[in-house]
């Protein structure tokens, strides 16, 4: 889909000056810069009047490095798909920068941009809506050459299609079956052999593994994760659940009400998270190792998540969070490496007062709060 906001999406960029550092080392294939996505709230059936906005993405800053799995975490409705259609081209931007291997996006045009469309596909969450039913397998996975011509041309797209079953573990025989045919898992691994189609470098994975029973989550994850080796792919991976994209994930971005409130190697964040919803989300994931013990008690955060039409001023977490203090009301934390952190907690965190829960003893749990 063609990005009208070409403009607007070079335009705005907030958040670039407050983007001190890369979060992480090695050559990015993906340099995002105060992304902002606005849907404007309408009144009146005739004259429509623009009366608000949601900010399902509201500045966020990234890059994507090359090779690697980026894990996007946050609750429903924090504005992930909103990120990866932006990406994507499928919804146009209301402001930032994209940049693909160092060229800004909006900037290219004709065959330029073409080519950086192909290189970035999808893999969507429900294998049971998102597959045509009226189309057969080798259909499906074969259209994205109607629009790409070059990379298999019209007598070889059969035998390159059957390539793509035989990839992600399904019977090339099976190209002339419809989607009705397959299981849960193996029509998730046909949108995977779709989004492989054209060869891309980056694959953006919108919870891909959400809607299958928990046997077939780790297959098709562990397809993912040969797929990445064999065709030098860079992913982003998104989810609502903290362990399963701990598996695939390098490093990990997570994010609130449009914000991405703080991203690092995967470690950093399992093990030295310091941002207080971070912290929540994984006092959630169930510890087996008994050592872990503090982490293990349940932070349960109280209230709704907020409008993101009408977010709370400063920080946007600080309706739920135990730690707000005045400043948190008055002035928005960037993400940042907080200077007081050293080690591996010090990655970046949206908050004024970053700090790993084993340290900071007032960090409330079910149990302080089970009192209240
Ligand atoms: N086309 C749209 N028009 C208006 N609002 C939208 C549109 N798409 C998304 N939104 C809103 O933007 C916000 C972010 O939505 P988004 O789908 O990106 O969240 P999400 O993090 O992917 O949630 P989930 O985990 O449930 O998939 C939500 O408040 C949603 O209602
Ligand atoms: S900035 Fe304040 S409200 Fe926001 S997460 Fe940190 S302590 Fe909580
Ligand atoms: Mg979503």
């Amino acid at each position: 889909m063609v990005n009208d906001g070409a403009t607007a999406l070079g335009a705005a960029q907030p958040e670039e000056a407050a983007f001190a550092h890369p979060v992480s080392s090695g050559e990015p294939i993906l340099e995002v810069r105060g992304l902002v996505k606005h849907f404007p709230l309408t009144q009146g059936v005739l004259f429509k009047k623009q009366v608000g906005a949601v900010k399902a993405v509201d500045g966020v800053s990234f890059d994507l490095i090359k090779g690697e799995t980026l894990g996007i975490v946050g609750e429903s409705g924090c504005g992930k798909s909103t990120l990866a259609k932006v990406l994507m081209n499928l919804e146009q931007a209301t402001g930032g920068s994209v940049r693909y291997k160092g060229e800004e996006i909006s900037r290219l045009g004709g065959s330029a941009l073409k080519a950086v469309r192909r290189n970035i596909q999808m893999v969507f969450q429900d294998p049971y809506t998102s597959l045509n039913p009226r189309m057969t397998v080798g259909d499906i996975i074969g259209e994205p050459y109607e629009i790409h011509p070059e990379v298999a041309p019209k007598g070889e797209r059969r035998k390159a299609v059957q390539d793509l079953l035989d990839v992600v573990g399904l019977n090339p025989e099976y190209i002339n079956r419809y989607p009705h045919q397959f299981s849960g898992g193996q029509r998730q691994r046909i949108g995977i052999a779709r989004g492989l189609a054209l060869k891309p470098e980056i694959i953006i994975c919108d919870e891909p593994v959400s809607a299958l029973d928990v046997s077939v989550q780790a297959q098709v994850i562990n397809l993912l994760e040969q797929l990445q080796g064999e065709f030098d792919l860079s992913y982003m991976f998104i989810a609502h659940d903290l362990s399963i994209v701990r598996h695939i994930s390098d490093r990990v971005g997570v994010m609130y009400l449009g914000k991405m409130v703080e991203i690092g190697a995967d470690l950093e964040i399992y093990d030295h998270a310091t941002h207080p919803y971070t912290q929540a989300l994984l006092s959630a994931v169930p510890v087996p190792d008994p050592g872990a013990r503090e982490h293990r008690d349940r932070i349960v955060l109280t209230g709704d998540v907020p409008s993101p039409a009408n977010p709370p001023s400063g920080c946007r977490f600080r309706t739920r969070c135990w730690k707000a203090q005045e400043k948190c009301a008055i002035e928005e934390p960037l993400l940042a490496r907080p200077h007081w952190l050293t080690g591996p907690a010090a990655h970046d965190s949206a908050c004024h007062f970053a700090s790993e829960r084993a340290d900071d003893g007032g960090a409330a749990t079910e149990g302080d709060r089970s009192g209240s």
